[in-house]
């Protein structure tokens, strides 16, 4: 077995305090089976030039971090990744902001990102580079003579054709694509986009009936690897966590009313501000409720160097106050929004003790709180999901009440629906979907894609 190294724009040091998000466990657990390397930007910005990567090892995986220059953090991470390629690929192109400098910075970083792993390299490693930030990073090594096979792994949306035209430089993104051996999709529709997109540039025959493609003198990999959850360790996590201090204490808090919880970065492909505007329809159309639920949200801060980000937390905070201020009673708070991060074993506590999980992105690569709500649920007495049909994880979810995040009036029916919905149901529709996310779940997707890396002849 070949030593595996991840590389992803942000490296996380397992921390027991942190709450980890779904890229930082899924490559964990990738990289601890082969004691691998996991290299990428530690989060600090520096002045100068970037020195060497440091080097942690910590449970048998070694972490190489970088920093980056305060500018290219601001160009290429608020900029061209977060600017620009994320409302691109999340169809929310109100929030798009390409400039030529932001693209500068995207090669830039890419390349130092070659230069410092490049040293970290043997002949008989298998590279996987995870996400938008670095889609250039194979061409980069490529440059510098790495033959080993290189996989990518899009955790986001892959745009439509006429979507991703908008970028000026989209053939230019789409040719680097052409440096891997395995390029892996959430969904069925993200690898329909990335084919037709290869097609349009390289024309029909590029693409093959195995799914691979074949530009030039290479042929690689293009495929669907949905990413999954520790379903196990999450339902460790959420009974252990049933009998902590900060979950019983929010419990008891709710005094016998329901809870609906949601969970999500501070981000607006989340569609916050349509779940809040659903939240108050309902409880205008289903009166009877007040005083009867609690809407828990979670959100913690992100990005919040980017405009778009600071915009999206100044309407929540309006939307929120003007949910309680309208529906509100003395002994009652209806919305309980929260800017905080709790460490992943409370959220899933939080997620357990909840009637009604609501996952209602305006679009999402996959949505890994829709899966960690279901694994996390009593199988005995189990919550309901509402899911929106544009996360990744509908394809998969269909035991979930799927609604269209936009209708914002059938989000409210889909609550009203949750809250009333008998015992034999809500069991039958968790069992489904636990059926499928035991079966792909988070080793079996990082299994299955490294397995494919590993079948590439250099
Ligand atoms: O899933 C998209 C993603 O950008 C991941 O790559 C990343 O781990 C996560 O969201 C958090 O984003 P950030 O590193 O910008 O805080």
């Amino acid at each position: 077995m070949s030593r595996l190294v991840c590389v992803s724009n942000r490296v996380s040091l397992p921390r027991k305090t942190a709450a980890a998000g779904g890229l930082a466990v899924g490559v964990h657990a990738a990289i601890q089976a082969s004691k691998g390397l996991w290299f990428g930007w530690g989060g600090e910005t520096t002045d100068g030039e970037p020195d060497d990567p440091d080097l942690h090892v910590r449970g048998g995986v070694t972490f190489a971090t970088i920093d980056l220059r305060a500018s290219d953090v601001e160009q290429y991470y608020n900029g061209f990744a977060n600017s620009v390629l994320w409302p691109l690929f999340h169809y929310l192109i109100r929030d798009f902001g390409y400039t030529r400098e932001r693209q500068a910075a995207y090669e830039n970083v890419n390349r130092l990102f070659a230069q410092k792993l490049l040293p970290l390299l043997t002949d008989d490693d298998v590279i996987w580079v995870h996400d938008y930030h670095l889609i250039p990073l194979a061409s980069r090594l490529r440059e510098l003579n790495v033959r080993c096979p290189v996989g990518f792994f899009l955790h986001i949306p892959f745009p439509d054709l006429q979507m991703l035209r908008v970028l000026p430089t989209y053939a230019e993104l789409l040719r680097d694509f052409t440096s891997y051996d395995v390029i892996g999709f959430q969904t069925e529709g993200d690898l329909a986009s990335f084919q037709s997109g290869m097609a349009h540039l390289f024309g029909p025959e590029a693409l093959r009936a195995d799914r691979r493609i074949t530009v030039g003198d290479r042929t690689f990999l293009a495929d669907v690897f949905p990413i999954g959850v520790d379903v196990e360790g999450i339902q460790a996590e959420a009974s252990a966590a049933r009998g902590s201090d900060v979950v019983r204490r929010m419990a008891d808090s709710l005094g016998g009313r329901k809870l609906m919880i949601g969970v999500d970065r501070l981000d607006y492909s989340k569609g916050l501000v349509q779940r809040f505007t659903a939240y108050q329809q309902f409880l205008e159309a289903f009166p009877d409720n007040g005083g009867h639920i609690t809407y828990l949200q979670i959100a913690p801060h992100s990005r919040s160097d980017v405009r778009a980000y600071a915009d999206i937390r100044r309407a929540l905070e309006q939307e929120a106050g003007r949910t309680n201020g309208r529906f509100a009673d003395a002994d009652w708070t209806p919305i309980r929004y929260l800017n905080r991060n709790y460490p992943h074993e409370t959220l899933m506590g939080f997620l357990r003790a909840a009637n009604v999980g609501i996952v209602t992105p305006v679009r999402d690569g996959m949505n890994l709180v829709a899966k960690e709500f279901v694994a996390s649920q009593d199988e005995t007495d189990p919550g309901v999901l509402i899911l929106s049909t544009l996360a990744g994880a509908a394809c998969e979810l269909s035991g979930a009440q799927q609604v269209n995040p936009y209708d914002t009036l059938a989000v409210a029916h889909a609550i009203q629906v949750a809250l009333s919905m008998t015992l034999p149901e809500r069991r039958e529709r968790f069992s489904s979907m636990m059926g499928i996310l035991k079966k792909n779940d988070i080793n079996s997707w990082s299994k299955r894609f490294s397995s494919a890396l590993e079948a590439v002849n250099p």
